[in-house]
């Protein structure tokens, strides 16, 4: 339950003004930041300066525009790098470990098909990964097994839905080759303790890969605390432009990674015959790069800067648990996930009784009220809890109490719909 300061801090909000979408369309309350974010006027600004000012393209610079090109995306791997805690001992953010890729499933493709092959030999081998993962962090895995004969195993949740570290201790063997987790589970929002469990793949030899999908854009989240060796996650659900995503990996473990897509802008020769690789992260990035998406995206992280990420965090845990208490407090809804609203990160799972969820979301839209409903591209993850299909809200810090009250009012017109009082 919130105190009256609480609910007083998130009355309103203060961040709406800064989203054109909302601004424009103050009738809609957009609970679906999980699936993608509202951008701000800087980001939308970012993205046609760059074609207004410095389009030519990033080639590393034979004449000035493209050097600015080059620059675009150069500066925004050293925000990026800063902001997720890549940095060395001197607090230099190193940017020559952040790698562009179109989104999260790209950058976990990546890793499966080149990490993934080098490490992952044979039956014999485990791959560890979890009953929350999202597709993108599933299939790459389950494909890799396919092909090698190697055995995919799941980390599973207790019924508070947390990943205890018997379970830890009990999957991750010496066998493991590679530990993929996400972060937060886009279905449930509950944050998994990425640190033990990278503690635990270290000390059996293991990789440790993080899907930081839905935690980056809402936690503070630090590589270096997290001891993580990789880390992948997306633009868009922070404010930046679709098609841009992150893969952040030590030095040395992107050093001795073959690339995934191969040829132009990614070598240093070529010969009839053979080819030797640009150094990373060009080594990654085949092809002309989306040096506008890249510029847009450290506009974005700039911004979240700006409000400071505590203060995102803040905020974003209020409206969750008040979005949870709000949902739990109507008889006709289940809450799918901890009752305890504050470990809701963005995203809280529901089920309004005997009806789908499709009718669910069709008819909040009715009253503008967005929300996703389906499997979330979570499958296993629903077959474990039991449903097929869910709804889901999901919060950022741009929402207000109002939003949620909107929701809840619109679910109490689905019921109507559906019994008639
Ligand atoms: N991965 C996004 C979600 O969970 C699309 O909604």
């Amino acid at each position: 339950m919130l105190t009256d300061p609480q609910l007083a801090a998130i009355a309103e909000s203060p961040y709406k003004a800064d989203f054109p979408l909302l601004v424009q369309n103050p009738q809609i309350a957009f609970l679906d930041s999980a699936a993608t974010a509202q951008r701000p006027a800087a980001v939308l600004d970012a993205q046609r300066t760059f074609y207004e000012t410095m389009n030519a393209n990033p080639l590393r610079g034979l004449y000035r525009l493209s050097v600015a090109a080059t620059s675009a995306i150069e500066d925004a791997r050293g925000r990026i790098a800063r902001f997720i805690g890549a940095i060395d001992e001197k607090g230099e953010p190193q940017a020559s470990q952040i790698v562009f890729t179109r989104n999260t499933s790209e950058s976990l493709n990546l890793v499966a098909n080149t990490l993934g092959r080098q490490v992952v030999l044979g039956e014999g081998d485990e791959v560890v990964i979890s009953i929350m993962e999202h597709h993108s962090n599933l299939i790459p895995w389950q494909q890799l097994c396919r092909e090698t004969g190697a055995r995919l195993v799941y980390l599973r949740m207790d019924e508070d839905f947390r990943i205890t570290q018997q379970e830890i201790d009990e999957k991750i063997g010496p066998k493991a080759k590679i530990v993929s987790v996400t972060h937060v589970s886009n279905v449930l929002g509950v944050e998994n303790d990425v640190a033990a469990i990278a503690r635990r793949a270290h000390e059996m030899g293991a990789y440790m890969v993080v899907d930081g999908a839905q935690s980056v854009p809402h936690i503070g989240v630090d590589v270096r605390e997290l001891d993580c060796d990789l880390l992948a996650f997306s633009a868009h659900k922070l404010g930046g432009p679709m098609g841009i995503g992150v893969l952040w990996g030590k030095a040395d473990v992107l050093d001795a990674m073959p690339p995934f897509l191969t040829g132009g802008e990614m070598i240093d020769s070529v010969t009839e015959t053979d080819a030797v690789w640009a150094p990373v992260p060009q080594k990654f990035e085949a092809g002309t790069q989306d040096a506008a998406g890249s510029f847009a995206t450290d506009a974005a992280i700039a911004y979240l800067e700006s409000l400071g990420m505590e203060a995102v965090e803040g905020r974003e845990r209020a409206l969750a648990t008040y979005l949870t208490d709000s949902l739990a407090a109507l008889d006709f809804v289940d809450v799918i996930g901890p009752t305890d609203g504050s470990r809701h990160i963005g995203a809280v799972s529901f089920d309004v009784h005997g009806v789908h969820p499709h009718d669910v979301s069709s008819i909040l839209d009715a009253s503008d009220v967005c929300i996703r409903a389906g499997h979330h591209c979570a499958q296993p993850l629903l077959t474990e809890l039991g449903y097929q299909s869910t709804c889901r809200a999901s919060v950022a810090f741009y929402n207000d109490k109002a939003d949620v009250d909107r929701l809840v009012e619109g679910l109490k017109m689905v019921w109507q719909v559906f019994n008639g009082r």
